[in-house]
């Protein structure tokens, strides 16, 4: 197999779907205690009882355990976030939270003890809650320097302790999932897209800040950007279709195009021109997006999707929304499963951005029951999750034989987590399963899974392994 020696394997998470311990030790609240059923209901006024992300799988006081896990299956590379609102509660403090720091570096010590790299995801879908409902998120300017108050301190912090930062979650779904991705309280429906623009625009500044000061502080760290990528296929070789889906892919490369290139594509501005859409820049914010572009590009990968110019299908896809592929099957969540996918998306990335690429989540969100291992444990008999894994690393390695220069692969949720759109527990990706129901029953003992061993394997054998 393809993989270089010093392949990054490894799994991530977020904070806020595995730490719990949502008000303790000084955190704030964030946009994630108020939205109890994901991105499929409405955000409650406060904080509920059977939102799961508040207690989640108490990642923050088991942590050590979990990393041990992790290390057990030969992770090189863990990926997690920090919680914006545990180092200033509420985003527009003169000063940090010094506990909310020390457990980031009692988190990463951890990981260093065996020898794990962390990733680390400074904003990840946890914009602090004063931020949405005082200043709207990132419709408005002052964000910036809320964020780059933020960033300069964990730069200063974690020097030497982390390698490998990204600056924003899947920053392209602040247009389809505003609140979420944004901390933008008005619904979507409301939102002039000059607004949505303006929000994109300016979290573009602060990620190329990001960029800026984590260079100045750490010469060695390495900054990227993370999209999540959505390969768009025409549904039909009419031409129409196939502008359609040039189209569609240039929507959502615009963010790559801004953070590899720094300047705003010729596209853009055409949509722009030709939709009424006004933001407001200023020369010091094209120069700072000119001149501090990213290291690497980083992307989610779980489906593919088709575009057709008269849109009359269903949708599909995760936060983005497009046409299914009558060639594929999907999962119980009824997101389409195209591995060789991955690897058209791998190429598109690099011989659109010639830099080198990191995919930090991918995998199989599934029911998953726990049954008797024949040996007085527990474990799940995952064969699904497996094949899934499988069949994505082996086209991993097809790009790689294409020449695309890859850093590593972080399966999404290596620990069963809540989910993002759902705020289920149920929706399972893990290599190890954590026994906590969405009724907010179980002990919230780990047990490994089949794929666990599966992964340990396919790590410690370089990929020599996959089938
Ligand atoms: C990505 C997010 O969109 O997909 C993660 O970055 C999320 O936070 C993952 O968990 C999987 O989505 P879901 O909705 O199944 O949790």
């Amino acid at each position: 197999m393809a993989f270089p020696k010093e392949f990054l394997w490894g799994g991530a998470v977020a904070a806020n779907q595995c730490e719990g311990a949502y008000n303790e030790d000084g955190k704030g609240l964030d946009i994630q205690d108020i939205m109890p059923r994901g991105l499929e209901g409405a955000p409650t006024a406060e904080p509920t009882p059977d939102n799961m992300k508040l207690t989640a799988i108490d990642f923050y006081h088991r942590y050590k355990e979990d990393i041990k896990l992790f290390a057990e299956m030969g992770f090189k590379v863990f990926r997690t976030s920090i919680a914006w609102s545990r180092i200033f509660p509420n985003g527009d403090d003169a000063e940090p939270n010094e506990k909310g720091l020390q457990f980031y570096d009692d988190l990463f010590a951890e990981c260093h003890k065996y020898g794990i790299e962390p990733l680390v995801t400074i904003s990840h879908y946890e914009t602090p809650l004063n931020l949405a409902k005082k200043y709207n998120g990132w419709v408005n300017h002052d964000l910036i320097g809320f964020y780059e108050n933020y960033v300069r301190v964990l730069f200063n912090r974690y020097k030497g302790k982390v390698k490998y930062w990204l600056t924003f979650n899947e920053i392209n779904s602040v247009l389809h999932a505003p609140l979420i991705s944004g901390g933008i309280m008005t619904p979507l429906a409301e939102l002039s897209k000059s607004d949505l623009y303006q929000a994109c625009h300016h979290e573009l500044v602060a990620s190329a800040l990001a960029t800026k000061i984590g260079h100045e502080i750490d010469p060695d760290a390495k900054i990227g950007c993370m999209v999540l990528s959505m390969p768009t296929y025409p549904l039909t070789p009419n031409p129409d279709d196939v502008i359609a889906t040039m189209q569609a892919n240039n929507l959502n490369d615009f963010f790559g195009d801004m953070h590899v290139r720094g300047v705003y594509p010729g596209y853009m501005k055409r949509y722009f021109r030709e939709n009424g859409i006004e933001i407001k820049t200023t020369p010091e914010e094209l120069a700072l997006l000119k001149e501090h572009t990213v290291d690497f590009v980083s992307f989610s990968y779980y489906v593919s999707v088709c575009e057709s110019a008269d849109r009359k299908e269903e949708g599909s896809g995760n936060i983005i929304q497009g046409v299914k592929n009558p060639y594929l099957k999907e999962s119980e969540w009824g997101w389409q499963i195209d591995p060789q996918g991955i690897r058209y998306v791998l190429n598109r990335f690099y011989n659109r951005w010639q830099k080198p690429l990191f995919i930090v989540e991918n995998g199989l969100g599934a029911k998953d029951v726990l049954v008797d291992d024949g040996q007085g444990g527990k474990t799940v008999n995952d064969d699904y999750r497996i094949a899934y894994l499988n069949d994505h690393l082996k086209q991993v390695a097809e790009a790689i034989e294409d020449g695309v220069p890859v850093m590593g692969y972080t399966t999404w949720g290596c620990i069963d987590l809540v989910s993002s759109s759902t705020a289920e527990l149920a929706k399972r990706y893990g290599f190890i399963y954590v026994d906590r129901n969405d009724d907010g029953t179980g002990t919230l003992e780990r047990y490994r899974k089949k794929s666990f061993y599966w992964y340990k394997d396919i790590i410690a054998s370089n990929g020599e392994k996959l089938k």
